[in-house]
């Protein structure tokens, strides 16, 4: 059994699905302060089969230690923890409670309970602003400009300690470079429950009509259009690398790093203008400063994981814009359905 933490969130979900899909027996750990208990109806029905579910937190050591316990665990995703970039240099200590507490007391009880396989949720924030393009792995991790990226290294930092210090464990570190879009279905997809910081969100209420425009944050960068070029991923597709990469980690030990990108980046500019090829939907738009803290360019090197994992990301940005409109309005149709009642 793997048990997922976060597993009712955006990523979580997604890689919770696709183990059900595989026979894998699932449990989901999460304390829903990012996500609801509505996913896990969701993930039931796409799956045909329904994973357990315990709503608590990750930071709770004696709750840990009764799941491993009392389920049959042999490896952990953790995808808990918190991720807006702005609430982290507002609240570190929450975040740093969170993502390296988080990290810290799943370790301590994994190693109790004599259980050694653990994927992480890391990010490709850790490399900072990389002098080379593409990233690969042997790229020297940056300086991160706020606690959230700080949290993402110092957990890593933490689970590379931890692997020195035993030979049992086998820890793969999955850096996501930008995932988007939904579940072809439209049933799963991102939630946000407040204003969207990242791109594909803000766009997606903006193209509903909950927004009035989109802002784009820099038009001087030095890239093809002048706006910031990232490589956007498939949230499937980031999914499928969990799989392939515990697949891996059971026939190794120590820490491995897979970035998980398509090695192909796309310019703001690029994506507004697939969004309205896809959708037919005209994006009003802003032109604005740059935000603080953002890199002009940023896309993997995603050879490591084709090698090693025999994983590689195959879906378009088409597609993963087409999904993720799918599952908006998809969402937009409930909201209307309650209003109604
Ligand atoms: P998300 O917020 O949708 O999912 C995270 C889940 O963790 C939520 O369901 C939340 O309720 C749960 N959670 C938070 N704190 C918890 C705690 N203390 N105990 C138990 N559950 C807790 O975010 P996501 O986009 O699915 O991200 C998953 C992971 O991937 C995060 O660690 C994030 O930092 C990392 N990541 C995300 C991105 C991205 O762009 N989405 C990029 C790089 C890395
Ligand atoms: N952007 C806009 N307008 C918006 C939002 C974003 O122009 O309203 C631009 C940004 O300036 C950037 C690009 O769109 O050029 C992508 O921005 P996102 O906020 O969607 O993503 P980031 O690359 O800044 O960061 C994301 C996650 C991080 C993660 C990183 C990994 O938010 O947590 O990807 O590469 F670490």
């Amino acid at each position: 059994m793997i048990l997922i933490t976060g597993g009712a969130g955006y990523i979580g979900a997604h890689v919770a699905l696709e183990w059900l899909g595989q026979g894998e027996e699932v449990l989901i750990l999460d304390n829903l302060c990012n996500s609801q208990r509505a996913a896990i109806e969701r993930i039931s029905t796409l799956a045909g089969k329904r994973p357990e579910f315990i709503q608590g937190d990750v930071r709770n050591r004696r709750l840990l230690d009764t799941l491993l316990h009392d389920y049959p665990i042999d490896a952990v995703v953790h995808c808990a923890g918190l991720k807006a970039v702005g609430e982290s240099v507002r609240e570190p200590l929450r975040y740093f409670d969170t993502n390296v507490g988080g990290s810290l007391t799943l370790c301590q009880a994994m190693a109790q309970a004599g259980v050694f396989h653990l994927v992480f949720s890391s990010s490709a924030t850790v490399y900072g602003d990389c002098a080379t393009l593409p990233i690969n792995e042997a790229c020297a991790t940056g300086q991160p400009t706020n606690p959230y990226g700080m949290s993402k290294l110092m957990s890593e930092n933490i689970m590379k300690s931890v692997a020195s210090s035993d030979p049992r464990w086998s820890i793969g570190l999955l850096r996501y470079f930008n995932p988007i879009g939904a579940h072809p279905s439209g049933l799963l997809g991102e939630a946000p429950t407040s204003t969207p910081n990242n791109l594909l969100p803000y766009l997606l209420e903006v193209a509903s009509g909950q927004r009035p425009h989109l802002s784009v944050f820099g038009n001087d960068y030095p890239t093809l259009d002048g706006t910031g070029v990232r490589d956007y991923l498939h949230v499937v597709d980031l999914a499928l690398g969990h799989v392939c990469a515990l697949d891996t980690l059971r026939g190794r030990r120590g820490v491995s790093i897979w970035n998980l990108g398509t090695g192909r980046g796309y310019s703001v500019l690029e994506v507004v203008s697939a969004f309205e090829q896809v959708t037919g939907i005209k994006i009003p738009l802003s032109i604005e400063a740059r935000r603080p803290g953002d890199i002009a360019r940023c896309w993997a090197n995603p050879q490591k994981a084709i090698e090693e994992l025999g994983w590689q990301a195959s879906r378009s940005l088409q597609s993963m814009l087409a999904d993720a409109w799918r599952w908006q309005s998809n969402q937009l149709g409930q909201v209307d359905v309650r209003q109604a009642n």
